[in-house]
């Protein structure tokens, strides 16, 4: 899937995003290494420590379905570019390192950046 497109369906998904405090919405869209999307969106909570963002909603979408493997994860928001917050990078790491992130005001202009460049060095406890 070309990134255009995945970012077109991140840019669509924005609008389900549960944001009655920040008024920010945020959608993602993440493509799984066997061509799968799953999509997020960020849910806000009155409890405002409950709120989860779009990239860490897309991702338990896809891992309670069974995925593992990521190529790239889009993010459109409704304030322009937004690069993932730093639990998201952790988050992400976790599974992927080499994930490819694609942000951008729109999608004539995006930009497509390793994670581990946006995390260098992100923390992983060794695997068994
Ligand atoms: N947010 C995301 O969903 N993803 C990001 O990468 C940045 C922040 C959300 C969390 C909150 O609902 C709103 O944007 C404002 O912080």
């Amino acid at each position: 899937m070309e990134y255009k497109e995945l970012f077109k369906m991140a840019d669509q998904v924005k609008e389900n995003a549960y944001v009655p405090f920040s008024k920010f919405q945020v959608g993602a869209a993440l493509l799984t290494k066997d061509g799968q999307v799953y999509t997020g969106v960020n849910v806000e909570n009155s409890s405002y420590g409950g709120t989860i963002c779009a990239e860490r909603t897309a991702f338990v979408k896809a891992i309670s379905e069974g995925k593992r493997q990521f190529s790239a994860i889009a993010i459109a928001s409704s304030g322009g570019e937004a690069l993932p917050c730093g639990i998201c990078r952790q988050f992400m790491y976790e599974f992927c390192p080499e994930l490819d992130v694609i942000t951008g005001k729109d999608e004539n202009s995006l930009r497509v950046q390793p994670l581990n460049v946006l995390l260098p060095e992100g923390f992983r406890l060794e695997k068994e």
